[in-house]
This record gives structure tokens, C-alpha cells and sequence, in this order.
């Protein structure tokens, strides 16, 4: 590694909290003070929150992004039998959500420009048993929710956003979470609202759902010790809430932060001519991006990851293996070829840091060494 570099994480959560920190603590100490940490008062004003932000008009606050999957697909009833549409080029939780419950996770492959589901491919997937369509808006930027919804709505199919990494991305001026049946929100720390641990949220237009996923998340119960319907337990913590509530604040700022960085990364990579060995990502012509991860296309990926390592550059990869290919999900029969754009997306993707408070000089070392792997 060249010594004369302090390594840099992929993204700086220190310096963030910096930047909050006495709002931060004043909300911990808040809710040490009032002894609530399950649900209450905080947890309701960020479902408000939350719901408002992402302009729709109910949250439903629960554990994780991966509990908000299962409960928006357990309020639809999915059970074996039933097949869910979805991406393979995700994180695992998507699929592992339909999986869960025995119902059929049905991959459909990307597009290989934006990474998300291609909708001219999701006809030919939908059959009598087709339940739910599960759009991942990947690395901040949506799926094409228009076409998306035209054949949802046309067959009666229920679309679950999988909004996780995109919290305030916006499609025609829609904010995701507000655009299908639900959406459903990952806090997890490195999220662009990210908690001090797990969390996550479910938005909705339905107040019948609202109404039902509220159940499911307190073990089917709306009255103590009165189960009406098989539910579980994922609640959110206040303290969590509370801090939630102190970032929600600020995210509108971080995010153009990140757009910021990623226009400097595509002029800086302009300034060197790597031709197709770097694809830069793509913005689909309706939606906007909110860069949870700022993800590039590269020739001799891992040999270009080894050599960003060697040089105090932190990089990862979104994702190794598409859903379809990974041990969990063989038994659904899938071989190498069956997605072949989502197989070749894994192969050469690779996210470089992006975070707001993330200095020129780090940005410009990490361009740097991109064009002299390229140039050697
Ligand atoms: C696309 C996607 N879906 C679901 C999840 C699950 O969220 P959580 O980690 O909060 O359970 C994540 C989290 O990384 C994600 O990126």
C-alpha cells in the first residue's frame, strides 16, 4: 500500500456524525430520559415524517428493510403457490423475503444500462400465479416504475417497491415509496438515512394496509393479547426513531452532496481518456439519483479492486453474484446464462466512494489511480 495515504472508508460515517453530533445526542438523551424505546411517540412522529417525505400518506415503521419485504408481502397473504417477480441484481434480502414465506422468487433480468429490472421482460414472466411484482430502485436511482405500473395495473398485480437504497429518489417527480402498493425503506448505517443499527419503514396510499402491516408488525395484535392475524415481531426502537428524525433533517443536503460528487467524478474521469474500460453510471431519462453508492462499470474488475486496495482506495462489489446463481435460491433450478445481463453486470461492476463530506483530494486520488490501472 503507499504509506504516505491514510486509508478512507467507501463511505465516512465518523464524519458525519461530527457534522451532528449535538443534535444527535440531545435526541439520545431525550429518549433516555422518557424511558419509551419501543414504538411511541418518537417512532410515530417519524412514520409521519417518513410518509411525508417519500409523499405518501401512511409509514409504518418496523426492524429492517429486509422486515419491511416480508410484512408487505404477509399483508398481501403470499404464501406457497404464489410466484413473485423480481430482480436477481440485489441484495439478498429481496429475494430471500419471497423465499421465506415458499412462495417463488421469479428473476427477471436487468437492464444493463440502469441495473434494474428490465420491464420488457417482465410479461413474459407474469403467469396465473403471479402475485406481486418487486422492482429494486438499485444504488438510489428507481426502475422504470412506468412501465413497471402499466403492466401491473393491467393484470391486477400488486407492485412492491424495493426502496431500500432510495430513499427521496424520484421517478416523473414521484418520490419512490409513493409510486406502487408500498414501499419499503432500509436505516441500515451506511443507507443515505442511515440509523445506529438496524431500522426500516414501509410507506403507503392504503390505509386498509397501513392498517393491516401495523397488526403484523406486533404479532397480529391491535389490543393486548387479542392475535387476529399470524404477525411477528418488528418494531422499531425510539431510539433509533429519534435519530432517524435528527438525520431526516439533514438528507436532502446529503444527497445533493452526493450529486455533487458524482458530477465532479464525471468530469474528472472526462480529463482522462479510458475510453470503455470505465462506464460511468447511467441516468434514466425520468428519474433523478440519490447515489446511495456510486457504482462504475470496468474492464478487469478485480484486478482493478487489488490495485485501488494497493493504493489506499476502498472499493466493493454490488453484487458478486446475481440472486439466481447463489446457493441459497439453487433449488429453483436456475443455471449460469439463464440472466446473462445480470451475470455480466456482476462481473464488472464495482462502487467507488461517494459520501457528502468527502474531500476533492480523495475524489481526485481516486480517479487517479483508476487511470494509471488503465494506463499501465
Ligand atoms: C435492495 C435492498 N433490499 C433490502 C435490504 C434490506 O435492508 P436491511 O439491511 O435494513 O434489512 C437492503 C439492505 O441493504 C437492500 O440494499
Amino acid at each position: 500500500m503507499n504509506v504516505a495515504l491514510k486509508p478512507f472508508p467507501l463511505v465516512d460515517l465518523k464524519a458525519q456524525y461530527q457534522g451532528i453530533k449535538p443534535e444527535v445526542d440531545a435526541a439520545i438523551q431525550r429518549v433516555m430520559e422518557s424511558q419509551q424505546f419501543i414504538l411511541g411517540p418518537e417512532v410515530e412522529s417519524l412514520e409521519t415524517e417518513i410518509a411525508a417525505y417519500s409523499q405518501a400518506k401512511f409509514g409504518i415503521a418496523c426492524a429492517s428493510g429486509s422486515d419491511a419485504l416480508l410484512l408487505a408481502l404477509m399483508a398481501l397473504e403470499v404464501g406457497p403457490g404464489d410466484e413473485i417477480i423480481t430482480t436477481p441484481f440485489t441484495f439478498v434480502a429481496t429475494g430471500g423475503a419471497i423465499a421465506r414465506l415458499r412462495a417463488r422468487p421469479v428473476f427477471v433480468d436487468i437492464d444493463s444500462d440502469t441495473y434494474n429490472i428490465d420491464p420488457l421482460k417482465i410479461q413474459a414472466a407474469i403467469n396465473a400465479k403471479t402475485k406481486a411484482i418487486i422492482p429494486v430502485h438499485l444504488f438510489g436511482m428507481a426502475a422504470d416504475m412506468d412501465a413497471i405500473m402499466r403492466i401491473a395495473d393491467a393484470k391486477g398485480i400488486a407492485v412492491i417497491e424495493d426502496a431500500a437504497q432510495a430513499i427521496g429518489a424520484q421517478y416523473a417527480g414521484k418520490r419512490v415509496g409513493s409510486i406502487g402498493l408500498c414501499g419499503c425503506f432500509s436505516f441500515f448505517p451506511s443507507k443515505n438515512l442511515g440509523g445506529a443499527g438496524d431500522g426500516g419503514m414501509l410507506t403507503t396510499n392504503d390505509s386498509a394496509l397501513a392498517d393491516k402491516l401495523r397488526v403484523l408488525r406486533t404479532h397480529g395484535s391491535r389490543t393486548k393479547y387479542d392475535y387476529e392475524l399470524l404477525g411477528m415481531n418488528s418494531r422499531l426502537d425510539a431510539l433509533q426513531a429519534a435519530i432517524l428524525r435528527v438525520k431526516l433533517k439533514h438528507l436532502d443536503s446529503w444527497s445533493e452532496g452526493r450529486r455533487r460528487k458524482a458530477d465532479r467524478y464525471s468530469h474528472l474521469f472526462k480529463n482522462y481518456e479510458l475510453g470503455d474500460m470505465v462506464k460511468l453510471p447511467t441516468l434514466h431519462p425520468k428519474c433523478d439519483h440519490i447515489y446511495n453508492q456510486y457504482v462504475v462499470r470496468v474492464a478487469k474488475r478485480n484486478a482493478l479492486k487489488a490495485h485501488l486496495q494497493n493504493n489506499g482506495v476502498p472499493s466493493e462489489i454490488y453484487y458478486p453474484s446475481p440472486l439466481h446463481l447463489e446457493r441459497a435460491f439453487r433449488y429453483l433450478g436456475y443455471k449460469p446464462g439463464d440472466l446473462p445481463e445480470s451475470e455480466a453486470a456482476s462481473k464488472e461492476v464495482l462502487a467507488i466512494p461517494i459520501f457528502p463530506e468527502m474531500t476533492d483530494d480523495k475524489q481526485n486520488l481516486v480517479v487517479e489511480s483508476i487511470a494509471a490501472f488503465y494506463s499501465r
